[in-house]
């Protein structure tokens, strides 16, 4: 888009001041990105496809704590010889027992996030409370690190002879599953999904008890991890004859200006007789015309058996996904037997070329294109790891406000919302494995993650693990094997992508000759070393920066365990604009992927107790934005921008020298104190402007030119105390499904209605109506306040509230006033939020609802 003139605005009528525009950008200007995305299939029914049916299994759980170490405070379970003697003995699963004790709650859940804050030390500089946010899960904290979870469930007679599973999203971490007294399997990571075959073990025309225990002792990684099921969970019923799981495949490969879809997938059979099967492919486009259709050939499949059908469609014209026009198409694949469909399932993918050029850099669909990614973790303020849905379409659009286009999923296998927002929302990713290893439980996450995904456009690169630094160095020889193993591996399941891995090192030896391409992570002198001397690699930073900085704090003070928002970055790390300058400016560098994105719970760098998350994100764990965030979208967005800080509210300094910088893509930036102008700085390329400026109470002003024309301005003004509360929310209208939620920020204003940039009062909430309070957060990585309760302090001017929808239509009514303190009234603010009647997705019914 060209540059806007100061003429066209004003002609426009459009607000001029960058201020009003910073207000609006990261907020509201997502809120209606994601109003015009408001049909994501995850909140919105999908059809039925054909005979398989899919339920949602997260509504009406019971849930209750229990206990690592004594057996009589965990259900009896433990005691030793007999608990897996006899098959169907497990009473706590069966009718009779008494869970009426128990919490009721619905999927997804992590308890770790309610549990209160613990300080211990212990451990050193590995210590897993610190690294995982200072919450009480792990072996020295036996009550609180088991839950169980229990609910009943009907199955119909009518079911006999189908196949009946129930599948997991992801849940953290070693999960036992029992379904009608049985044992019926284990799970023993915290990030790839898994599934169990029930049919044997249901009651039909009756009821079932499904229990799991689930133990979040140990950990995967050094950060905050959750605990619990803490994404969603599934029934799905199937004939006996169906489609093998993720085994579906749509290949896309551009030709001119048409595509080859090489179409294949798996029938299974479980049934007692032999059979004879075809599959046919029904392609949608977007708006669901059908663009092309296929069949495979009959094949015979014996009893227990299972077959491979392919076939190939064309598209002519094919509308290319794209980070601009994340075009998607769908699939629906049928499996026909004795002339009757038998399963079907819905398949999303897009058309598009990704290619990495050793001296060119990236190309999407053949154009060239920087990889402007950020690295992410997977939880939010106020919920933890159990992310409703629509809080990942809510994140992404965070993250592409500031020019982001791309996402690491760092470091491990992302939940399959966050994969689906990045199709429909066109951010590509890097997806990444936990367990970088070629031991049978390391391929099986990597397999998994592969299959599961493949279809999706946005992934653009296979990780297979991040800084196994024992791997690059003392172990290379065994490096080298596991990642050629994990490599082969990737290749076979889809050789359309590139397979990597993010290596913090010199990427000589180890892992890295296996890797298709080479990431390097931080270590600025190593790549142009490493491009002389390898030529032929293509190389990208697989994770960067590591800047640090305290959402509206301008000075570091270990006292205060705050970082300034200037230039702050770890020893190891980068400043946004060293790392850009540098990947910017190479073209046979595709770009890379700064640490982190949001702020994230546990790793609390670079200060520990009381602090409880880290200081690396861009924006903080709600989604504010930190002034980083303004480099970025400087440099990486599309349109002009300017962002000036600190805000002006230096009461007790007057007289003192503030620093003051203005991102901006403009020409020049001119700043006046108090109307005075301090002269025009030119904007370096990539870099800032800055000024030292004697603080004396007033406003600040920038304004930006671009061909000598004043294009944006922005305001900081010197604020009175805090009189009021604003609430606005990121949309007014959501889903009555039970699921879906509204993102509000709460302000602090003063009597001139200006936002009060140093704000810290306390406020309470009071939600009402069609909805509820699911979470608080502040951004402030050293709040210790609950995440759960109907209050929060302001962290300088800023609280998020998210309230859920019930599943009945109407209005959920939010009112936010002063709590808990003595000094001035606030006026309360009030906000309305309205849930629209939707047809909601099917959902295993819940038999027994609260006791
Ligand atoms: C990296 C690591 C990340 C995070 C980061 C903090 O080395 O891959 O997980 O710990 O350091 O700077």
């Amino acid at each position: 888009m060209p540059f806007i003139t100061r003429r066209d605005l004003l002609s426009s009528g459009l607000v001029l001041s960058a201020s009003s525009f910073a207000a609006r950008s990261a907020f509201a200007r997502t809120a209606a990105l994601l109003a015009a995305e408001s049909t994501e299939p995850s909140v919105a029914a999908i059809p039925a496809v054909g005979p398989r049916e899919r339920f949602l299994f997260d509504f009406g759980w019971k849930f209750t704590l229990g206990n690592d170490c004594d057996p009589s405070k965990d259900l009896g379970f433990g005691y030793g010889q007999s608990d897996f003697s006899k098959t169907g003995d497990f009473k706590f699963a069966k009718a009779g027992f008494d869970d009426s004790a128990w919490r009721t709650l619905d999927l997804p859940h992590d308890w770790a996030v309610e549990l209160p804050f613990v300080h211990d030390d212990s451990g050193g500089r590995d210590n897993a409370m610190k690294s995982h946010g200072y919450k009480p899960v792990g072996r020295r904290f036996p009550e609180t690190s088991v839950g169980w979870y229990r609910r009943e469930f009907e199955i119909p007679s009518s079911d006999l002879g189908r196949r009946i599973w129930v599948e997991f999203d992801g849940a953290f971490r070693d999960v036992l599953v029992f379904v009608n007294g049985c044992f019926i399997g284990r799970n023993d990571n915290g990030y790839a999904p898994f599934r169990f075959d029930l049919t044997d073990f249901i009651a039909y025309g009756a009821k079932n008890y499904i229990v799991l225990r689930v133990d979040a002792s140990f950990g995967d990684g050094w950060f905050y991890e959750g605990a619990g099921v803490y994404r969603h969970v599934w029934l799905t019923k199937t004939d006996a004859v169906h489609l093998g799981k993720w085994d579906t495949v749509v290949r896309p490969s551009v030709n001119g200006d048409s595509a080859t879809l090489a179409l294949a997938t798996i029938v299974c059979n479980e049934g007692k007789q032999p059979t004879s099967a075809k599959v046919t492919w029904k392609v949608l486009d977007a708006r669901g015309a059908t663009v092309a259709t296929a069949e495979s050939p009959e094949q015979s499949i014996p009893v227990d058996g299972s077959a491979p059908c392919t076939a190939t469609a064309t598209l002519a014209s094919p509308a290319l996904w794209s980070v601009d026009e994340p075009n998607l198409y769908s699939a629906i694949v049928t499996v026909e037997s004795d002339g009757q469909p038998r399963d079907a399932e819905r398949v999303s993918f897009g058309i598009r070329t990704a290619l990495f050029d050793p001296e060119k850099g990236f190309f999407l669909n053949g154009k060239s294109l920087k990889i402007q990614g950020t690295c992410n973790h997977q939880d939010h303020a106020g919920v933890g790891a159990a992310l409703p849905d629509r809080l990942q379409a809510f994140r992404l659009g965070v993250l592409r406000e500031m020019g982001c286009n791309a996402v690491r999923t760092s470091h491990n296998m992302p939940t399959p919302e966050w994969v689906e927002a990045c199709d429909r929302m066109g951010v590509m990713m890097m997806c990444e494995t936990r367990q970088m290893s070629s031991n049978p439980g390391g391929l099986e996450q990597l397999e998994l993650m592969v299959k599961r995904y493949r279809n999706s456009p946005s992934i653009i690169i296979w990780s297979i693990g991040n800084e196994e630094f024992l791997l690059q160095g003392p172990m290379a020889e065994q490096g080298a094997k596991i990642a050629t193993a994990m490599v082969r591996r990737c290749h076979e399941l889809d050789p359309t992508r590139v397979v990597s891995a993010a290596v913090n090192g010199n990427n000589e030896k180890g892992v890295s000759d296996a890797l298709d391409i080479i990431g390097f992570n931080y270590n600025l002198k190593l790549p142009d070393a490493f491009h002389k001397e390898h030529l032929r690699r293509a190389l990208y930073g697989s994770e960067t920066s590591s800047a640090i900085s305290t959402r509206g704090e301008y000075a570091t003070d270990p006292l205060r365990n705050t970082v300034n928002s200037y230039d702050g970055v770890v020893p190891w790390g980068e400043t946004p604009e060293e790392w850009w300058t540098f990947y910017g400016s190479r073209d046979w560098e595709a770009g890379g992927f700064a640490w982190t994105g949001f702020d994230y719970r546990g790793e609390p760098t670079p200060y520990g107790w009381p602090s409880i998350n880290s200081q690396f994100g861009i924006v903080d764990m709600c989604g504010f934005p930190k002034d980083y965030f303004y480099y970025y979208r400087a440099w990486w967005g599309k349109e002009p921008s300017l962002h000036l800080f600190p805000h002006w509210n230096w009461h007790g300094r007057e007289g003192d020298q503030i620093p003051v910088w203005v991102y901006s893509n403009l020409d020049e930036v001119e700043l006046f104190v108090n109307a005075t102008s301090l002269g025009r700085q030119k904007v370096p390329h990539l870099g800032h402007v800055q000024w030292n400026v004697k603080y004396d109470p007033g406003a600040i002003e920038a304004r930006g030119y671009k061909g000598g024309e004043v294009v944006l301005t922005e305001k900081r003004e010197t604020t009175g105390p805090t009189v009021a509360i604003r609430l606005t929310a990121d949309r007014t209208e959501i889903n009555a499904d039970g699921e879906d939620v509204a993102v509000l920020k709460v302000e602090a204003l003063d009597r001139e209605g200006r936002a009060v940039p140093t704000a810290g009062n306390v406020i309470g909430f009071k939600v009402s109506g069609a909805g509820v309070l699911i979470g608080v957060g502040n951004g402030d990585p050293n709040c210790q306040e609950s995440d759960k309760d109907p209050k929060r302090s302001l962290f300088n001017g800023l609280a998020q509230v998210i309230v859920q929808a019930t599943k009945e239509p109407g209005e959920i009514h939010i009112e936010a006033s002063k709590e808990g303190w003595d000094g001035p009234e606030l006026t309360p603010a009030k906000l309305a939020i309205t849930t629209k009647k939707v047809e909601m997705r099917p959902a295993v019914h819940v038999i027994r609802e609260q006791s």
